[in-house]
């Protein structure tokens, strides 16, 4: 079933609760949340503590992005916050297996993330031990940039090893995603759809979130 789940990077953040009871109402799947360094890429946003009040203003499960230089730093604390989903960045960590463990080791469900330029081949020697996948389809920093086509055969490709290795994986695409790329984003193979602004940039963020719906159905 396909998940689609709005990107908060680009929600408004001086009425953060206000756009957390209009998501809410939208009914999504999950709530994706990006948690920026200013060294991993080159831009801020929040951590854990503002996930935290995020957390208390809704029951959408929580699918948070970290594109941090330390990764593992943040783990324990999204656990005690009860968020569902983390992914990290494989160019940021020597571990990743065990990272991958830890994560899994308390309840949450674990990815890893690729910047455009990392191979899917990178990921055969852990594939098994992942719960999902997340493959970026902007150079990861900021929302609202174009989507870069060349993640299309990264999923097919990665659709082909899932096969063979680990069938429950799941395929997120993150970065520039709107109706008129949906459709072949799922015909490739991709389980999870994240939006920013083609959801937050509009009025309606039910509309938003059919329209993309409906990408499954034609
Ligand atoms: C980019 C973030 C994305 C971003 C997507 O670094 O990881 O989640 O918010 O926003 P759009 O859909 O506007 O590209
Ligand atoms: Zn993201």
């Amino acid at each position: 079933m396909l998940k689609i789940v709005p990107s908060f990077l680009s929600a408004d953040f001086s009425q953060i609760k206000n756009e957390l009871d209009r998501i809410n109402e939208a009914q999504p799947d999950w709530l994706h949340l990006d948690v920026m360094d200013g060294h991993f890429v080159p831009n801020l946003t929040f951590g854990p503590p503002v996930i935290d009040k995020i957390r208390k203003h809704t029951t959408l499960p929580l699918d948070v992005h970290l594109m941090v230089t330390n990764p593992s730093d943040y783990i324990d604390e999204l656990a005690k916050i009860g968020v569902q989903y983390i992914s990290f960045h494989q160019e940021t960590v020597f571990h990743a297996h065990r990272l991958i463990q830890y994560i899994k080791d308390k309840g949450i469900h674990a990815g890893i993330a690729l910047n455009p330029a990392t191979p899917v081949h990178t990921l055969k020697n852990i594939i098994g031990d992942l719960d999902f996948v997340l493959l970026m389809s902007v150079n990861p920093g900021f929302g609202g940039q174009d989507f870069l086509p060349l993640v299309l055969p990264k999923i097919v490709e990665l659709k082909v090893m899932r096969e063979k290795m680990n069938p429950n994986l799941l395929i997120e695409v993150d970065g520039g995603v709107n109706d008129v790329n949906a459709k072949e984003l799922i015909a490739s193979g991709t389980d999870i759809l994240v939006a920013g602004s083609f959801i937050f940039k509009s009025e309606n963020y039910s509309e938003q979130i059919r329209r993309l719906r409906l990408c499954s159905e034609i």
